[in-house]
Order: structure tokens, then C-alpha cells, then sequence
């Protein structure tokens, strides 16, 4: 099993302990946000493994935001924004987009699988859509299991080793 950690306690007795996968999300304030609060309200459940901040626009959320996710622990990273030609600051969302593609390029030669990065568009009045996106993101997560980055470091700005460009968008 990739996500399961052996432990040895003090009197040799060997535990296996499930790592659950630790996702950080970027909702939009204005769509995905909502959404998730929708879903609480609903009592609708979902997984429990996603860690959200809230941006003003998915355009706001800098690529760096992503790298440094994963620099400090993240399994995966969510980003949720306002579906196209809904997006409150016009172009937000197409920004986000294009520096998503980027991205994503960026990620694989870091060794990082494409399932660990993923976007949505999900509107206010999808709670359920948020159900469904983190359900499966974890179960994929869970069978990839915990992220190994070997170059840890050289995602964070100012790290050491090989540097990633500081502005990967358009
Ligand atoms: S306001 Fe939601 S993506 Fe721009």
C-alpha cells in the first residue's frame, strides 16, 4: 500500500498507520467558496482533506502559491474559480487557466503527477460539484500515495537548487 507509514513503538510492537492525503485548496470567493459553504449547509459530505484558502479570483493565485503548497507538505493542490464568463474581474479566470497549462509543465519536471494539481470550475450553486471534485481527488491521491519530492527545496523562492521562474503565467 503507497500511503501506509510503519511505526515501531518503544516495546517493538510494528503499527501501519494510513497516510490520508493533505490537499490545499484556492477557492474563489465569489464561486467555489460559496460552493463549499453550500455543500456545509447542505450537509452534504465530503472529504475532510482539503485545507482552503480563500482568494478574491482564481486569477489572483499566483503559480508560487502552488510550488510553495507543495515545498511545504501538500499531497495535491485544488484550485476552484467562477466558470468562464463568470468571472467577477472579467479575465481571472482565463488567467488562471493559461498559467495553470504552464503549470502543470513546470510540476511534471519536478516529478509531481498531474492528478496532484487540479482545476475546477465550480459556481455558488454547485455544492455538490465540490462533493464530487474532492471525493475523487482524494481517492486518486490516496492511491498515488504521500508525495515524494526528491527537489523539495528548489520549488520554494530563494531555495537552493535549481530556481523556478517567479512569474509562469502570461
Ligand atoms: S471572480 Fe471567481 S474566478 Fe474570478
Amino acid at each position: 500500500m503507497p500511503n501506509a507509514i510503519e511505526s515501531v513503538s518503544g516495546n517493538g510492537q510494528v503499527s501501519t498507520e494510513v497516510a490520508e492525503p493533505r490537499i490545499v485548496g484556492f477557492f474563489c470567493t465569489w464561486c467555489t467558496y460559496l460552493a463549499a459553504d453550500l455543500a456545509g449547509t447542505s450537509r452534504i459530505k465530503y472529504a475532510p482533506n482539503v485545507r482552503v484558502i480563500r482568494v478574491m479570483c482564481s486569477g489572483r493565485i499566483d503559480p508560487q502559491f502552488v510550488l510553495d503548497a507543495f515545498a511545504h507538505g501538500a499531497d495535491g493542490v485544488l484550485i476552484g474559480g467562477c466558470h468562464p464568463g463568470d468571472c467577477h474581474y472579467q479575465q481571472g479566470n482565463y488567467n488562471c487557466l493559461r498559467r495553470a497549462r504552464l503549470l502543470k509543465r513546470v510540476l511534471e519536471q519536478f516529478g509531481i503527477e498531474e492528478e496532484r494539481f487540479r482545476l475546477e470550475w465550480i459556481s455558488a450553486a454547485e455544492g455538490d460539484r465540490v462533493r464530487v471534485v474532492i471525493d475523487d481527488m482524494v481517492e486518486k491521491l490516496r492511491k498515488l500515495g504521500p508525495l515524494q519530492l526528491k527537489r523539495g527545496p528548489a520549488l520554494v523562492r530563494g531555495g537552493s537548487g535549481e530556481q523556478v521562474p517567479q512569474e509562469v503565467g502570461v
